[in-house]
């Protein structure tokens, strides 16, 4: 059996396999749920190689810790010097990583928002990054509004700054726990693959619920894992081995790319999140599965 599942399980850290035993002695607990000393004198080397333990290089263990979200207000400071800090190669790897079904995602997403019944209107794009979403509404046919797009971490939006030429997006450097916009402000609200960053998810609902008008509509788009468990299985290996490896190969970044499997997987499931958004002032939630539930389209209606 080969325990992809360790990391999850298990509460210590496995030590480097250096080909006689294992530098230090650690619990580890298996996918199966048994407990394993291990321990030259026990024997363990055996039992390891028998039972093929995943030895992670020390390197990669000190990526693992680091990138797992953080909790509380140091969440905002984690988030935003990743962000800040692979900036230049975000647009590339997001389309290469998600071999460019992102940019449909985003269509759908536009699509959903109801931005046809007030074409003239203001529209938030919340966590706008380097402006794809906010690019997606303003380039449609038809489209004579504005779009405010915030995020915090200026160099996303300095990197993104070029594209705008000629639209009506304007860029405000921005936290979205605590918007500079007054009550029922914007036609409609939009965050793509921002919300599982938030430091404080409720506030963030809470947040976006306050800045819509009565009747409009808030999108969200937002990685999820597939319900199919054969499609579940590819999908987590891609996201948690290649998916890192090739962001760390590209952004130069060291652990950014391990942050975001990390971060999915404590995210709350598309029902939760439609739970979540209710009551934050919400009167209608609901949610479609995307590419298979790789992602998730959520609509609320304020
Ligand atoms: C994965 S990127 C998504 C960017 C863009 N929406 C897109 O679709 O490509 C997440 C963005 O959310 C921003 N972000 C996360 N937490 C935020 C917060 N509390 N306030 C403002 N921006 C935030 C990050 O700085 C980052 O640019």
């Amino acid at each position: 059996m080969h325990d992809r599942n360790y990391r999850e399980r298990s509460s210590h850290k496995v030590q480097e396999w250096n080909g006689k035993g294992f530098a230090g002695i650690d619990f580890f607990v298996s996918s199966c749920g048994e407990l394993f000393k291990l321990s030259a004198r026990t024997g363990c080397t055996d039992r390891a190689r028998r039972f093929r333990i995943w030895v992670e290089k020390p390197e990669d263990m000190k990526a693992q810790e680091q990138a797992r979200p953080t909790e509380g207000p140091g969440r905002a400071r984690q988030v935003q010097s990743i962000f800040s800090e692979i900036a230049p190669r975000y647009d590339l790897l997001n389309h290469v990583l998600s071999f460019n079904v992102d940019r449909g995602w985003r269509r759908k997403a536009i699509n959903r928002l109801g931005w046809e019944e007030v074409p003239e209107g203001r529209y938030l794009d919340a966590c706008a990054g380097t402006f794809d979403l906010s690019l997606e509404l303003s380039g449609r046919e038809g489209f004579r509004g504005q779009v405010l797009a915030s995020d915090f971490a200026r160099p996303m939006l300095l990197e993104g700054l070029p594209k705008l030429e000629g639209s009506s997006v304007h860029p405000v450097c921005g936290d979205s726990l605590l918007l500079p916009f007054s009550d029922a402000s914007f036609e409609g609200a939009m965050v793509a693959f921002g919300v599982r960053n938030l430091s404080d998810l409720s506030t963030g609902l809470e947040e976006f619920a306050r800045v819509l008008k009565p009747g409009r509509r808030l999108v969200i788009l937002e990685f999820t894992e597939p319900p199919n468990p054969l499609l579940r299985r590819f999908y987590l290996f891609y996201f948690r081995r290649i998916l890192p490896l090739v962001g760390r190969l590209v952004s130069g970044h060291p652990w950014a790319y391990t942050y975001l499997p990390e971060s999915v997987k404590e995210f709350p499931s598309p029902p939760d999140l439609a739970g979540m958004m209710k009551g934050a002032g919400f009167q209608e939630a609901s949610w479609e599965l995307l590419s298979g539930g790789i992602a998730a389209l959520h609509v609320g209606v304020r």
